[in-house]
């Protein structure tokens, strides 16, 4: 593994991470909107009228998309100061159904008890230092029933990798990846990849599959739908989901 640069917030890194966001979303065959398409079916039933609560919501683009289906607002916090106000800036046209405040995950101080009826996150648990304080936040401020949906990089698959690469790539196709290469699973803490890209500038921090899902049933949450999409391109990434959704229920 690599070592640990200084700066390692997201506001150091605004403009990059917006750009990312609109790239990955564009891509129509991604596995940003195979991630999403499991928001989306998991979660249009229960939103029409509900109260939402994006968790880490960066730039807000999945608040944005829920809306249309009939939320009585959506809430995202944060602590990026910079891609806070990028979600303000794009909250006009939604005509105050879009909030964003500055809160800690971990805590969720902004938030009152049993006051949200669908919790959301997108790619963001692998971002926070403590993922079970989140989930003791996230199950506080749902009320009895509400529903917390989240994606984060696939524990088993996007498992810490280092300046060797994070795929072992097709001999005959150079640029194909062939498979991954999963070298540190059982090592759980914070990592950053060797290379270019979001992970080489923040980092994330790994936990096991066992660990996450023992920290939801710790924190009280009923573990009722978990998935692993995978994308319709042919290639590894139809094999090989980069990410996983976990549904629990307070
Ligand atoms: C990979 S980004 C995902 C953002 C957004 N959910 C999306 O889909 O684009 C991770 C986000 O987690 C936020 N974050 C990191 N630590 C946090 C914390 N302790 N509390 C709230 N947000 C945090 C970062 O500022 C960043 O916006």
């Amino acid at each position: 593994m690599t070592t640990v640069p200084s700066a390692t917030t997201y506001d150091a890194y605004a403009d990059f991470y917006t750009a990312l966001v609109q790239a990955m979303l564009d891509d129509q065959h991604g596995f940003w909107q195979a991630t999403r398409a499991v928001f989306d079916a998991r979660l249009q039933g229960r939103l029409p009228g509900a109260v939402v609560l994006d968790v880490a919501c960066g730039e807000g683009h999945l608040g944005r998309h829920l809306t249309q289906f009939g939320p009585d607002r959506v809430t995202g916090t944060d602590v990026s100061t910079a891609l806070l106000e990028r979600a303000r800036g794009r909250a006009e046209p939604y005509g105050g159904q879009l909030q964003y405040l500055h809160d800690d995950a971990q805590t969720l101080t902004c938030i009152d008890t049993a006051s949200v009826d669908v919790a959301v996150s997108n790619l963001a648990i692998m971002d926070i230092p403590d993922h079970a304080r989140v989930f003791a936040a996230v199950r506080r401020v749902l009320r009895p029933g509400g529903v917390f949906v989240f994606s984060m990089m696939h524990s088993c698959f996007e498992a810490p990798f280092d300046e060797q690469g994070q795929f072992l790539m097709d001999p005959d196709q150079p640029e194909r990846r062939a498979a991954y290469t999963i070298r540190r699973y059982a090592t759980e803490g914070r990592w950053f990849a060797g290379k270019e890209g979001m992970r080489s500038r923040v980092g994330a921090h790994h936990r096991t599959l066992s660990t996450i899902l023992c920290s939801l049933l710790e924190a009280g949450l009923t573990l009722t739908h978990l998935s692993e999409p995978v994308t319709v391109t042919g290639d590894l990434g139809g094999e090989v989901p980069r990410t996983l959704v976990i549904e629990v229920r307070a």
